[in-house]
């Protein structure tokens, strides 16, 4: 058994646009597109027509790995083009980050004017989505009242502007004006998307969940097995960290990174798969099986490796212990079982006796056709049915999105059984 942990980066896969525009600052930039790179952050630049004139196209497209957002019409004789990038790069973006932003851009983002990529961005971002402005410019030129009324207005409108630093400036002279170091930038993008994160019921609630597949052994190089991989159980691992939980991801052999901020415990068989959870079984608030455990494991596996020689070989299978079942048998009333039933029919019935057999508070139910629902591919189609008998069948989704629906679900389950934290 071995442990590992993701580590919790508020920044990691988060995507990212930096808006620059036209002052000296810009020659920052890169730096900024690196450390933000670094911290795991998906980065797309925004240049003005002003701000390609400090720093080149070329430096940015090579820190950030991507080519640059100047116009909003894109070129239409490349393959491949999105021809409506004005709206989507927007779209895209968990946050937008305007570092230098001079008082030209200034006035037009408070004037709601569209003429480039940085604008178009700033207009079609989601609503909630954190947008930082980072004001550079001489002192006397942010201190003049036209510059003043406008940050004011995209202040009242939920950016957030930063007051420039004092120092010496471009012009030669002291006074405010100069944009903060890139490592402050990235302090405050990591402040506005921690403050932006929703708070959730499973906020600190400690959640075990089983994933993948197990392996028994025959021998010493042959196991049986099943074609699970991992990524449903994953998926719900992923967004339960990103509601604040306390996840503990108990996986069987499979090939995918750990989701951040996870514990992750990684076992062979059904039997180390259930020693990895036991050790929960007291403490944790929420136990989801969401592994396909093998059912039975060779009754003595062969130490070396077995031979061709006989024509018939026979292997006695001996039963696994149920894991959940175990879990939901001994559980107090505060915590949580949640289990999957997987059937080749459509066969709700199936699945309500498993719910009422394992005393489970939730199951969700699927079907494998190995092309939208089950084993290997990314998508599912979830019936989620509750204790009292009330089944929701989910639409056709991405396990990620199967996977918040399941955790929505499981809130609304434990409001319901007035279980307080
Ligand atoms: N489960 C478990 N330990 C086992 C077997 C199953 O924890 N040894 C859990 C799974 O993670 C899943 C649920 O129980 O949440 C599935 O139950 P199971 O009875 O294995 O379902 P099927 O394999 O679909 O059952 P059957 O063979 O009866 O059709």
């Amino acid at each position: 058994m071995q442990s590992t942990r993701g580590v919790l980066i508020v920044l990691k896969g988060k995507n990212i646009i930096v808006g620059i525009c036209g002052g000296i600052a810009a020659y920052k930039t890169p730096q900024l597109v690196r450390l933000l790179k670094k911290e795991g952050a998906n980065v797309r630049i925004a240049l003005t027509e002003g701000g390609s004139r400090f720093v080149s196209e070329l430096s940015l497209a090579t820190v950030s790995e991507e080519a640059v957002y100047r116009s909003i019409f894109p070129p239409t004789n490349k393959e491949g083009t999105d021809f409506t990038h004005h709206i989507s790069l927007g779209e895209w973006a968990d946050a937008l980050v305007i570092a230098p932003a001079t008082a030209n851009t200034l006035a037009k983002l408070s004037a709601g004017l569209c003429d480039d990529m940085l604008t178009a961005c700033f207009i079609t971002l989601r609503p909630g989505k954190p947008i930082l402005v980072f004001p550079a410019m001489d002192g006397g030129m942010f201190l003049s009242p036209s510059v003043q009324r406008n940050i004011a207005t995209l202040s009242a409108g939920g950016c957030q502007v930063f007051n420039p630093e004092s120092g010496e400036l471009a012009s030669g002279q002291c006074g405010t004006g100069r944009m903060p170091e890139p490592d402050t930038i990235l302090l405050r993008l990591k402040e506005a998307l921690g403050r932006s994160a929703p708070s959730s019921p499973l906020h600190e609630l400690s959640v075990v969940i089983t994933a993948g597949p197990t392996r028994e052994k025959i021998d010493g190089v042959r196991f049986i097995s099943n074609f699970s991989s991992g990524k449903m159980g994953f998926a719900i691992a992923r967004a339960a960290a990103k509601r604040g939980a306390r996840v503990t991801l108990i996986a069987g052999p499979v090939n995918l990174e750990t989701p951040p901020g996870v514990e992750r415990i990684n076992v062979e068989s059904a039997m180390e798969m259930y020693g990895a959870a036991e050790s929960f079984f007291g403490s944790c608030d929420i136990f989801i099986g969401a592994a396909a455990v093998a059912d039975y494991r060779p009754l003595s596996p062969y130490e070396g490796k077995i031979k061709k020689n006989a024509e018939e070989l026979q292997l006695t299978l001996v039963k696994n212990p149920d894991i959940l079942a175990a879990f939901s048998l001994q559980k107090s009333p505060r915590q949580l079982a949640i289990g999957f039933a997987l059937e080749k029919e459509h066969d709700l019935e199936h699945a309500r006796k498993k719910l009422e057999s394992k005393a489970l508070d939730l199951i969700a139910f699927n079907v494998f056709d190995h092309k939208t629902s089950g084993f290997e591919v990314d998508t599912n189609i979830l019936t989620l049915i509750e204790r009292e008998g009330q089944a929701t069948e989910l639409p056709l989704l991405s396990k990620d999105g199967a996977a918040e629906k399941l955790l929505d679900a499981i809130e609304t389950v434990r409001l319901k059984t007035g279980i307080k934290t």
